[in-house]
């Protein structure tokens, strides 16, 4: 059996991190997020190839995942010409299919049953099955509805406030059969959500869904993303054995290899990465991420922000509830808070606020 990861999209809302690192890869501590998701496949013994389906810096994805090597999984790469949309990447990556497919979306974590997601598939005869999970608020997903049996009426992506009848929305998984392809028309871009579901809908075809109520997000916006890693490191997400909280949830996870002098401070759960420096006096608090390379020097504070590698935080600056990609400078006394996200190589003279 195959899987179609859906992992071309360009990722604008986690601007500006996205600007060198595609989304499937921005790191989720020190692993690229698709990472997490090949995990989620390997559940299923009889899914053995994955087909990438992308067209946003897919040589970079490549270089990362290169044939999937010994994972178990075979991986293939297949690059749209131009964007075609989900339906039409769905199409582009899957014509030659003969069998039921997984298709997920690229930025979604979760600890689904995948294995029993398919079961279902089978057992209603579907042409289609879609992993529901309840959100306080659908506006920024597809709603979906069901009737008591689990046969899904009604699919609404992006919903207005006043349009919101129920709370599962569209966990961005589903089981498909490749017969109903050719709906999708070839080499336009077409949406999944807007036409290819509503289609499915319309014509009666049997179209079931598997509501999930277990961890699942979308790590698609900077508050996302932040809250992903808050999640691992109190040990919601514990799936695999790679996530590294798994073991000992709310720890402060040092890398052997990264350097913590005498004097600096730490509290967990946090996270740092091989190679980094922090130096005396400096303050690594609670929900904060150092990626390699970093050195946070005397007296600078970070606390609950997550800084890609090969950054520097100067002396007594401070960086909380923010992002900084790689290669930032943060001079001398210089504070960035609030939610700010700083792209790659972004430099921040002494005593600025931001
Ligand atoms: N190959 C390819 N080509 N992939 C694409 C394209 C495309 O043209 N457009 C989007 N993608 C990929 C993105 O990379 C992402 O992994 C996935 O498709 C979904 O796109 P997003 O842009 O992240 O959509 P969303 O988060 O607003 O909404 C989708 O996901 C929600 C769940 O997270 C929808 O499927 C919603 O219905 C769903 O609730
Ligand atoms: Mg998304």
């Amino acid at each position: 059996m195959k899987a179609i990861l859906l992992a071309g999209g360009k990722g604008t809302r986690l601007r500006p991190l996205t600007i060198h690192t595609p989304k499937p890869i921005v790191p989720i501590f020190n692993r690229p997020f698709l990472h997490y998701q090949l995990d989620l496949l390997k559940q299923v013994s009889e899914i053995d190839e994955v087909i990438l389906s992308l067209n946003y810096q897919p040589r970079r994805i490549e270089e990362i995942f290169g044939d999937g090597g010994d994972s178990g999984l075979g991986i293939k790469y297949v690059v749209e010409p131009a964007p075609l949309g989900t339906a039409g990447a769905v199409r582009y990556a899957g014509d030659q299919l003969r069998e039921s497919v997984v298709v997920f979306n690229g930025d979604v974590l979760t600890e689904v049953d995948l294995a029993a997601v398919i079961a279902l598939h089978r057992d209603r005869r579907a042409k289609a099955t879609i992993v529901l999970t309840p959100v306080d608020n659908p506006t920024a997903y597809g709603l979906v509805e069901t009737d008591a049996d689990s046969n899904i009426r009604r699919f609404l992506e992006k919903p207005k406030p006043d349009e919101i009848t129920c709370d599962t929305i569209n966990a961005g998984i589903y089981v498909l059969e490749p017969d109903t392809f050719d709906r999708i028309p070839k080499d336009t871009p077409w949406s999944i959500e807007r036409s290819f579901f509503p289609s499915l809908i319309e014509q009666g075809e049997s179209f079931v869904a598997y509501v999930y109520r277990g961890y699942w997000i979308d790590i698609g916006t900077p508050e996302k993303y932040m809250q992903v890693h808050r999640d691992m490191m109190d040990g919601r997400f514990t799936a695999y054995r790679a996530a590294p909280f798994a073991a000992r949830p709310s720890a402060a996870w040092i890398s052997p290899e990264a350097r913590i002098e005498d004097g600096a401070i730490v509290e967990g759960p946090c996270f740092i990465d091989e190679a980094t420096i922090v130096r005396p006096g400096a303050r690594i608090g609670p929900y904060s991420v150092v990626g390699r390379h970093c050195h946070i020097e005397e007296h600078a504070a970070i606390e609950r922000a997550i800084v890609w590698a090969n950054s520097r935080v100067s002396q007594e600056a401070t960086v909380r509830n923010s992002i900084l990609g790689r290669h930032c400078h943060i001079g001398r006394n210089a504070a960035v808070d609030n939610g700010t996200v700083l792209g790659d190589k972004s430099v921040l003279t002494d005593y600025s606020r931001l």
